[in-house]
């Protein structure tokens, strides 16, 4: 049994089943999994559970512990794409950006967050160095709508310091998203779980495409694996320090030139992997 925490468009899911595997599908956009569900019902070995991978334990506590355990953060194109989600700078529609069914929208959080909050949202999720004017002008101006919060940004940032690669209300947006979602939260709850998710020989793969989110996956994964002292030549670890984990590829996988051509928007993705040896 493997689960796959970020379900989306049931891509990875139909890769596992199609090599045979058993699956659940978890994600917390109810329109992804109804999607996913039609997409993947020829698979006697596919099921699907509305959740949030960060509560595992509880979402698939009936199946515990599993073979493997995948997720690929962030959101998913069909997200993007829908004007109406409110994840897209690019389009007009409500500043919503959740990509469940409850939790405050970006709107609601630009109104109830004080301007410092919103400034450390910014700079630390968002590495936005106008974190401060933009902070400013989004609580001044109280956006409810996509355009009018890409807008805000343009009026706070000088014109020539606006990038030249990405649009300039891209790390905003980004910052916004990854708050109203509690995206970190999830993740930092996802991994202190793999010890109770998963079998011994099972493994974890996290797909991250945002460097906060590679640093917690990378060193969460150094502490789960451990250090040993013990001298060279030591059959067994005896100081205790080695963990019950290893890692299956030292560096992150990165995508290929051909799947970068196929597909930019994984341009940035990393993948690490661990297994349970213990
Ligand atoms: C990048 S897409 C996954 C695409 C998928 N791997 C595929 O092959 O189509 C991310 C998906 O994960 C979901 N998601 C993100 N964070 C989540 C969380 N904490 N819990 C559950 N689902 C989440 C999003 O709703 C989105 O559908």
């Amino acid at each position: 049994m493997i689960i796959d925490g970020t379900l989306g468009g049931g891509g990875h899911s139909e890769a596992l089943l199609a090599r045979g595997a058993t699956v659940l599908g978890v994600d917390r956009d109810p329109v992804a999994l109804q999607a996913a569900r039609v997409r993947l019902a020829a698979y006697p070995a596919f099921s699907a559970r509305q959740g949030n991978f960060g509560d595992l334990l509880e979402v698939a506590t009936d199946l515990l512990p599993v073979d493997g355990v995948l997720v690929d953060l962030g959101v998913s194109s069909p997200q993007l794409d829908v004007a109406e989600r409110g994840f897209s700078f690019q389009k007009e529609g409500p500043l919503d950006m959740r990509m469940g069914d409850t939790g405050r929208t970006a709107a609601e959080l630009i109104a109830e967050e004080d301007e410092a909050e919103l400034r450390r949202i910014l700079e630390e999720y968002g590495e936005e160095p106008f974190a401060r004017p933009i902070a400013r002008e989004l609580k001044r101006s109280l956006p409810t709508r996509t355009l009018e919060a890409a807008e805000a940004v343009k009026r706070a940032v000088p014109r020539k310091a606006w990038p030249n690669k990405i649009h300039v209300a891209t790390r905003t947006f980004q910052a916004l998203r990854m708050a109203v979602n509690q995206e970190l939260e999830s993740l930092e709850s996802l991994l202190a779980a793999l010890p109770r998710l998963l079998k011994v020989g099972g493994r974890a793969a996290v797909i991250s495409f945002h460097s906060l989110e590679d640093r917690k996956v990378k060193e969460t994964f150094r502490d789960m694996v451990g250090s040993c002292k013990c001298p060279p030549g030591f059959p067994v670890c005896a100081c205790g320090g080695q963990g019950d984990f290893t890692l299956v590829s030292r560096k992150a996988i990165a995508p290929s030139d051909e799947e970068i051509a196929a597909n930019p928007r994984a341009r940035s993705a990393h993948l690490r992997v661990v297994e349970k040896i213990r």
